[in-house]
């Protein structure tokens, strides 16, 4: 896992430079919870997809990097006041504790909208032009009111849900952009048809038991490791897969639906990383 890390971390890096300029302090905002040590799943999940059909990582690394991006002014919105109020991300203070509100909010937007510059703004050597549009449709569908967006809307009015409309949310919350990942990694790879459907199975499976294992250790996980506070669902009053059905049996469906992933990509010769990162996940601690 750690090359595809570094690859994408070395991108990263090239695309927030802090310029000298009167909005520096916007870059620095950027920066400060892009490279706070996030696992970097999804660009993880769109470079080891490519690999598998037989691409070199390298042709998804600005989708890669814009992904990343979008996932972390997501998590900056998220951690705000108006929202979940937390003040602890990636093992260091939340971005509106150090930068304050005002700026925490507009460097989420900044993420947002370098993450499309970033997508669409190379040569894309080796990849079909069509498929860069249909990635970066794919990417805005992903973020937007039928996406992630989507998802925390609901989860915002969440609080004693039932199974089929928790599944809902968790789909668009986190579903939206983890199957984005495998899916765009699938296109820009000239995948065919079956062969996408495959991949979004296998990342619909993953995003669910991705974010009840998340719930579970919102519950027995511990600060340290994970980074960020434990105790902000119940805090804040949300529904989620452990209030809903207790730890074990959460722990069971995790399990469940990462079994129902790997099965997803059986018509691949070559899934080995994709299933040991999923097996991973599940027993994840951070
Ligand atoms: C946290 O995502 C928020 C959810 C969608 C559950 P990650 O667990 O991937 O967070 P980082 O990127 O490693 O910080
Ligand atoms: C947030 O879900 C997911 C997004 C930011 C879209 P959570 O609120 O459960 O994420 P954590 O637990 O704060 O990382
Ligand atoms: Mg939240
Ligand atoms: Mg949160
Ligand atoms: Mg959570």
């Amino acid at each position: 896992m750690q090359k595809y890390i570094d690859l994408v971390d070395s991108a990263l890096r090239e695309c927030v430079k802090i310029k000298d300029n009167p909005q520096k302090k916007i870059y620095e905002a950027m920066g400060y919870s892009l490279f706070a040590g996030g696992k970097r799943l999804r660009p993880v999940i769109m470079m080891m997809t490519a690999k598998m059909l037989g691409k070199e990582p390298e042709i998804v690394l600005p989708f890669a990097c814009a992904i990343e991006m979008i996932h972390t002014y997501s998590l900056i919105h998220d951690d705000l006041p108006a929202m979940d109020n937390d003040d602890l991300r990636r093992g260091k203070p939340t971005n509106h504790k150090v930068y304050g509100e005002a700026t925490a909010i507009l460097a989420g937007d900044a993420l947002l909208t370098l993450a499309f510059e970033t997508a669409i703004s190379c040569d894309f050597e080796g990849v079909c032009k069509k498929s860069v549009i249909r990635a970066a449709a794919e990417l805005a569908k992903a973020a937007g009111a039928d996406g992630m967006i989507g998802g925390q809307i609901v989860d915002i009015d969440s609080h004693d849900e039932d199974e089929e409309l928790l599944k809902y949310l968790h789909s668009l919350k986190t579903g939206a952009l983890i199957r984005a990942s495998g899916v765009i990694g699938a296109i820009l790879s000239g995948a065919e048809g079956k062969q996408i459907d495959a991949i979004d199975g296998f990342c619909k499976n993953l995003g669910i038991a991705f974010q009840i294992q998340d719930d579970i250790l919102d519950v027995e996980g511990n600060e340290a490791d994970l980074g960020k506070p434990i105790g902000s669902d119940a805090e804040n009053n949300k529904s989620t897969y452990v209030t809903l059905f207790g730890i074990e049996k959460a722990r069971s469906l995790s399990e469940e639906y990462t079994r129902k992933a790997i099965h997803c990509l059986d018509i691949f010769e070559n899934s080995g990383e994709l299933c040991a990162l999923a097996e991973k996940l599940i027993r994840r601690k951070a």
